[in-house]
């Protein structure tokens, strides 16, 4: 909208001629850079504009986001933060204690949001009991896509177990088709790391290692058996896998060079993007018995000066959680709503059974943080286990020397 048509409506309401002029802006930093990605963004720089803002666009490309992490901490230091991050976790915290987060408690209070989201999720918002975030929705970690047609051809059922997915890859193998598309970059590797430990260990054994931190459990057998599988799954890839994005190897899954991927279901948007039909021409299965590694987007609300900001700020943190919004950013970006009343009708075959699951783990105390992607730990622990994890795949190393090597840098990073 116009200042001069919002100037006319203000004054003719009474209105200061102050509030009149907010004309909300935002520069926002995110990292939603693939094809299926920045379908999702522009439905909320779309959004934004029909309610008058002016979006600064500002994608720092790189997958989990660790690019655009960097990018921000330089921001903040020449004391020039983005107005909007995509943020995620308890590094919303960090943040926070840091002093470089405002709150928008007042949008939250005035939208209901406490009676809109799941607990779980609202306590990730807040920073000493008032919202300092907003969250956009949910992302699961552990799924297998898999080709339909690849798999149709070679006679193999989609996994739902580790022992299900090494038997299928060793038929794959042997009739020289790549069994794993995978991008070997440190967040990835994590990403598999964690979804063969909850599926391997159970929901309490991935608990205690990656939440609690449990020095026992680092160390145990049972920690040496995920390695194990690491090492076996390092024996799927094929030879260029070093370094390759993770939509590209979604790609490979896309166009039958490879028959599976495991990644959260941001691959499904870049499917979907790509006109595949879930549940028809790729399948969606996971190897958690029940559990749910949860991984939430949300955006939170840098210090910034300047009314024009702080309107944008407010009418940012207002959209993200309108009831509309979140069906549709949703559908195009492969996760589910994290309101709680937003209908799953409209949603696909794999999108309804991520719901369907999310609301049995939640029963079931079977939700459970995604440590890869920030939301179990701060990041110097998270960071501490990915350097093992990822310096185990590209060597020799073995399980054995993995879980000595775990389990001291996590100590070294407390
Ligand atoms: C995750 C993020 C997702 C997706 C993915 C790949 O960390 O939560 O929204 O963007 O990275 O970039």
């Amino acid at each position: 909208m116009k200042k001069s048509v919002l100037l006319t409506g203000a004054l003719a309401l009474g209105l200061t001629a102050s509030a009149a002029h907010a004309d909300p802006q935002a520069e926002v930093l995110h990292w939603w850079t693939s094809g299926g990605e920045a379908a999702s963004v522009k439905v909320l720089m779309d959004e934004f504009a029909a309610n008058g803002g002016t979006w600064t666009d500002m994608p720092v490309a790189g997958g989990g986001g660790d690019a655009a992490m960097t990018a921000l901490r330089a921001r903040v230091l020449s004391g020039n933060a983005p107005t909007a991050v995509q943020l995620k976790g308890p590094s919303i915290q960090e943040w926070y204690e840091e002093g470089a987060i405002g709150n928008i408690d007042d949008v939250a209070k005035a939208e209901n949001w406490d009676a809109l989201l799941p607990a779980a999720i609202a306590d990730h918002m807040k920073c000493d009991g008032a919202y300092c975030a907003a969250p956009v929705n949910v992302h699961r970690i552990d799924w297998i896509w898999g080709n339909s047609k690849v798999l149709a051809d070679a006679g193999i059922e989609p996994p739902t177990t580790w022992d299900e997915f090494n038997a299928a890859a060793e038929k794959l193998k042997g009739m020289g088709i790549t069994p794993l598309a995978h991008g070997g970059q440190a967040w990835q590797d994590a990403t598999v790391f964690e979804a063969v430990a909850v599926g391997l260990g159970g929901p309490e054994f991935y608990r205690k290692a990656f939440v609690e931190l449990d020095m026992d459990t680092l160390k145990s057998d049972q920690m040496k058996a995920v390695f194990d599988q690491m090492r076996t799954m390092r024996g799927y890839v094929d030879d260029n896998f070093s370094g390759r994005d993770w939509n590209l190897a979604t790609a490979m899954v896309i166009n039958g060079e490879a028959a599976f991927q495991i990644m959260g279901d941001w691959a499904k948007g870049e499917f979907i993007n790509a006109g595949k039909v879930p549940g028809k021409d790729f399948t969606c299965t996971s190897p958690s018995g029940g559990a749910y590694l949860y991984n939430v987007d949300s955006f939170a609300f840098f210090n910034v000066d300047g009314e024009d900001n702080v309107a944008g700020q407010k009418l940012l943190a207002k959209l993200v959680m309108g009831g509309n919004f979140q069906k549709v950013f949703n559908l195009n970006k492969g996760s589910v709503p994290a309101r709680l009343d937003v209908s799953m009708d409209e949603f696909e075959f794999c999108g309804r059974q991520s719901n369907a699951d999310l609301n049995t783990a939640i029963d079931q105390g079977f939700l459970l943080p995604s440590y890869a992607h920030g939301m179990a730990l701060r990041g110097a622990q998270a960071g501490a286990i990915t350097d093992v994890v990822t310096a185990h795949f590209n060597s020799d190393m073995s399980s054995e020397e993995a879980v000595e090597a775990l389990a001291q840098a996590v100590a070294n990073s407390l």
